[in-house]
């Protein structure tokens, strides 16, 4: 049995991510391999080194590409940073500063969490005041985090952190394309992220850029495998080694960087479309495709108002591009998320650990931040949530969205 050739219904994904890939990237990665060290492969390289800088608005020379999802890229960075013992704040306000704290614990670091309820972020001042007790190597924090759909400013974050002498990580996978996102300006060390939310490709490639200083760390705990060292290398071991093979910054920099030296077989198809998406975003332009995201994620909150549902935590921090909304009493959550997905071919998302069943996550960001996807995913929910016996009014939906966009108009 070879089963039947791929052929996946068509979905209209408006969930917290993944989102459908811009044709676009799919078009970049149905191109045919080259090998390697091909010349026109390492220019791609290069290429994506420069385009990632200006998505990431930052200078830093280590500016690459983890092959692996999102997650490969925050590992790669608290495995390439910590050793064990060092000190590690880690601010959670969602599931995924819980994922930061896990890495970071599973590096041997001394973790420090503080948390606030999901729902809000933390203040400049309770940053400040936790920086300064702890005394970190690393502040490690999610910029955006989807299970909430908040966003932390982080704009006075790198300041506070380079007042007590901490690096700072930001894991912006949720946020970059779709919200503000300023490395140099806010001082974030390492920054890494993935494609698969607004930067509107699939997941599988982790874009990573590392401030000077953070490469310093790095040069730190640098080895050379054996059998890749020449007279020029000392076969010399750091004192603490990167724990991971895979997943070691200095060795993937060696190979995105000059020396070329061999680590992993770069995944060519994934640089197509990591290549692709940051073409896509900088021909837009960074805040076209920031006030785009704001545009139609602010019309989507307003339909949702409109069709009478509450939205979820603190809106004035809100990310762009996700909004979340409270399962009406007495519905269904999974049984309307079904519904929706069997009759209209939409996704949503729920949440994760406590909001699970209590809140539903719309999207609107990379490729399907239009207002055709906002408009026909409201229709469409209008029907089912009636179906679902909740008191909808009529037109509610699109009505809000429209009376969002008219605003913004005028
Ligand atoms: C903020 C944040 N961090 C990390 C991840 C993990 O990404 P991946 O599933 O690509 O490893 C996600 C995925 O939703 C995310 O939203």
């Amino acid at each position: 049995m070879t089963g039947l050739p791929i052929d996946p219904p068509p979905r209209l994904l408006m969930g917290p991510g993944p989102v459908n890939a811009d044709p676009r990237v799919l078009r970049a990665m149905s191109a045919q391999l080259v090998g390697q060290y091909d010349p026109v492969m390492t220019g791609y390289m290069t290429e994506t080194m420069a385009l990632y800088r200006a998505v990431f608005r930052t200078a830093n020379e280590a500016t690459l590409l983890v092959d692996g999802t999102s997650r490969a890229g925050i590992e790669a960075a608290l495995v390439s940073l910590l050793e064990p013992g060092d000190r590690v704040l880690v601010p959670v306000f969602g599931r995924f500063g819980h994922l930061l704290r896990e890495i970071a614990e599973r590096c041997g670091a001394e973790v420090h969490v503080r948390e606030v309820p999901w729902g809000t972020v933390f203040t400049a001042r309770e940053l400040e005041e936790a920086v300064a007790a702890v005394r970190p190597k690393l502040v490690a924090i999610v910029h955006g985090d989807t299970s909430t759909t908040l966003a932390q400013p982080l704009d006075e974050l790198g300041a506070i952190c380079a007042r007590h002498g901490a690096l700072l990580y930001a894991d912006v996978t949720a946020s970059l394309g779709g919200n503000p996102v300023e490395v140099d300006a806010w001082g974030v060390d390492v920054a890494t992220a993935g494609l698969q939310k607004c930067l509107g490709g699939p997941s599988g490639s982790a874009p990573v850029t590392l401030s000077p200083a953070a490469v310093a760390v790095l040069d730190g705990r640098r080895s050379i495998e054996a059998g890749l060292r020449d007279d020029r290398d000392e076969e010399v071991l750091p004192a603490s080694r990167i724990r991971s093979n895979y997943l070691d910054l200095a060795m993937i920099l060696d190979y995105w960087g000059e020396r070329r030296l061999n680590h992993h077989t770069e995944a060519t198809t994934m640089l197509y479309g990591a290549r692709e998406c940051a073409r896509i975003l900088l021909e837009e332009g960074l805040d076209a495709a920031v006030d785009r995201h704001r545009r139609h994620g602010a019309a989507m909150a307003a339909g949702l108002r409109g069709l009478g549902l509450t939205l979820f935590g603190d809106q004035s921090v809100r990310m762009a591009n996700v909004v979340g909304v409270e399962i009406p009493d007495g519905v269904d959550g999974e049984g309307v998320r079904g519904t929706f997905l069997r009759d209209y071919g939409i996704e949503i998302g729920t949440s994760f650990g406590p909001l699970h069943g209590r809140i539903w996550r719309v999207g609107t960001m990379g490729h399907n931040a239009r207002r055709d996807a906002v408009l026909t995913t409201l229709v469409a929910l209008e029907d089912v949530l009636r179906r679902a016996g909740v008191a909808v009014p009529t037109g509610g939906g699109v009505a809000g969205a429209l009376g969002s966009y008219t605003q913004e108009a005028a």
